[in-house]
């Protein structure tokens, strides 16, 4: 089994996209509803529950786990690829779903570090919105810049909505949320050419986006870019590659009847929780 891990539902934006491109692997995904959100939390406490996701999937059978959450990916990843996982599990592998929005944006690909400045790109401003912690964390900016210059991001904070989508606020309110941050963000910057949603409970909300952004500014769909990306890195990494019956299990640290309130926002394949 592949193992996908977010803070709650976000990730399940991923795996959605994942199961499409990958039809025939075999997915367990983990929903810390119990701490989630993330957002808000401390460094420390971030990568203490993203190691104990991981762990979690890995001792339940998966080789490979797709970190579903720009915040545990932005704060977490490096972390607990140099420091635990080569003793805890020899041999298995974390991946974070920021690398591929990079590449994507960039249109560099990740084993090239140095920028491309020589070349001739029209410069491009390029909103980000994202949890309070991964903007702090400055990750995307930092990898976009050694690699393309010419892209400035606009990093937006946006605190409450993963909180509203997570405890079931309904439509309205999280709009009215999603509206205010666009409104602000254009109020600090005339100009936007594309925007990026770096938190995987967006995607959940996309159309309030789209809409406040205005249907001419291209929206990165962090999904299928991380379902390309994976599908290109098992053809790499046969070894990582578990082709079976395409059966996924979703399991939560929280309550399985908690999580059901999302259901307005997953289709029904996806509702279905375990609890650990
Ligand atoms: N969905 C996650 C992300 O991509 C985490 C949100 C949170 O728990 O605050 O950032």
């Amino acid at each position: 089994m592949i193992g996908v891990f977010d803070s709650g539902s976000g990730g399940l934006t991923i795996l959605e996209a994942l199961q499409k491109h990958l039809p025939s692997q075999d997915f367990m995904y983990l929903g810390d509803h119990a701490n989630a959100p993330y957002g808000h939390r401390s460094n420390e406490q971030i990568v203490e529950f993203t190691k104990n996701g991981v762990d979690i999937l890995m001792k339940r059978g998966c080789s490979l786990v797709i970190l579903a959450c720009n915040t545990a990916a932005a704060v977490a990843l490096r972390t607990l690829q140099q420091t635990w996982l080569e003793n805890a599990h020899p041999g298995k592998r974390i991946l974070g779903v920021l690398v591929p929005m990079v590449e994507a944006i960039t249109g560099v690909p990740w084993s090239e570090t140095s920028s491309n400045a020589n070349k001739k790109y029209t410069p491009q401003n390029i909103a980000i919105f994202a949890t309070r912690k991964t903007v702090e964390s400055n990750a995307y900016n930092e990898e976009v810049q050694k690699r393309a210059p010419h892209i400035t991001l606009l990093p937006k904070a946006c605190p409450g909505i993963v909180d509203a989508i997570e405890g079931g606020a309904g439509n309205l309110p999280i709009q009215g949320l999603i509206e205010g941050y666009v409104r602000e963000l254009r109020a600090e910057h005339k100009k936007i050419d594309a925007a990026l949603l770096g938190c995987t409970h967006f995607p959940l909300v996309r159309k309030y986006f789209h809409a406040a952004l205005g249907q001419e500014i291209e929206l990165f769909s962090q999904p299928t870019v991380v379902a390309q990306s994976l599908t290109e890195y098992l053809r790499d990494h046969p070894e990582y590659n578990t082709e079976e019956s395409g059966k996924t299990k979703l399991i939560t640290t929280g309550s399985a009847s908690n999580v059901a309130a999302l259901s307005s926002f997953l289709p029904d394949h996806l509702q279905t929780f375990t609890e650990i």
